[in-house]
């Protein structure tokens, strides 16, 4: 594979729509068809399918280990109709979550063992691993904080109806994922105004991403 796999992680509310919304465009006049942006769960219409499931706010009885299945499932598809194909023709891929969504939310939110989802995803991405993860880090009150102001234009989902306790195990996975891999994931400050998250994260993928 001789593509470049970009993935972006954070709990809810840490902004990272906003943030996608300012750089894709950017990206996009940079590198045309070179860039292929997606995201988790769904992005092609099998794991799109499996997302409903997944996401459907009636879905309350949904077990946790049938949920962490859903999410592997649903990255298996999506790796092979999408992600796997860029790669190859040597696109530069950029993923809205990825496996550390998985690790850090049910793993750790949900108690099942980041470990054991960490696992579990080895086998549903045969072992790929992003090749850069920039994560935006925010603590959950100010995450939770941002969701709530919005929420009069956004549909609720099954996820944002957590509580704050879930929210801190899920920030504090994705910190130990972040200290456990130096190398691959990034963390970007998200507390900071809007604007300088984006110059962080625009000059962070500028390292990366090579443009001719
Ligand atoms: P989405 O509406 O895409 O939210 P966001 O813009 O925050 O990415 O919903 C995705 C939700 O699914 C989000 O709350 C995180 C959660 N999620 C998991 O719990 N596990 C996973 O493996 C993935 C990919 C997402």
């Amino acid at each position: 594979m001789s593509g470049k796999f970009i993935t972006f992680e954070g709990p809810d509310g840490a902004g990272k729509d906003s943030v996608l919304d300012a750089i894709v465009p950017e990206l996009r006049a940079q590198l045309g068809d070179k860039l292929v942006v997606t995201r988790e769960p769904g992005g092609d219409p099998i794991a799109e399918q499996i997302r409903d499931v997944i996401l459907d706010p009636q879905n309350t009885a949904m077990d946790d280990r049938t949920e962490a299945l859903l999410y592997a499932a649903s990255r298996r598809q999506h790796l092979q109709d999408v992600v796997e194909p860029a790669l190859a023709r040597g696109a530069v891929v950029l993923c809205d979550r990825f496996v550390d969504s998985s690790v850090a939310y049910q793993g750790a939110g949900r108690q099942i063992g980041e470990q054991a989802v960490f696992d579990l995803n080895q086998f549903a991405t045969n072992g790929l691993q992003p090749d850069l993860t920039v994560y935006l880090d925010v603590p959950s009150e100010v995450g939770l904080a941002r969701i709530e102001q919005h929420r009069k234009d956004t549909q609720y989902d099954r996820l944002d109806q957590e509580e704050l306790t879930f929210h801190k195990r899920v920030r504090a996975a994705y910190q130990r994922l972040a200290k456990a891999n130096p190398q691959r994931i990034v963390t970007i400050d998200a507390t900071k105004p809007l604007n300088q998250v984006i110059d962080d994260v625009r000059s962070l993928l500028r390292h990366h991403v090579v443009t001719d």
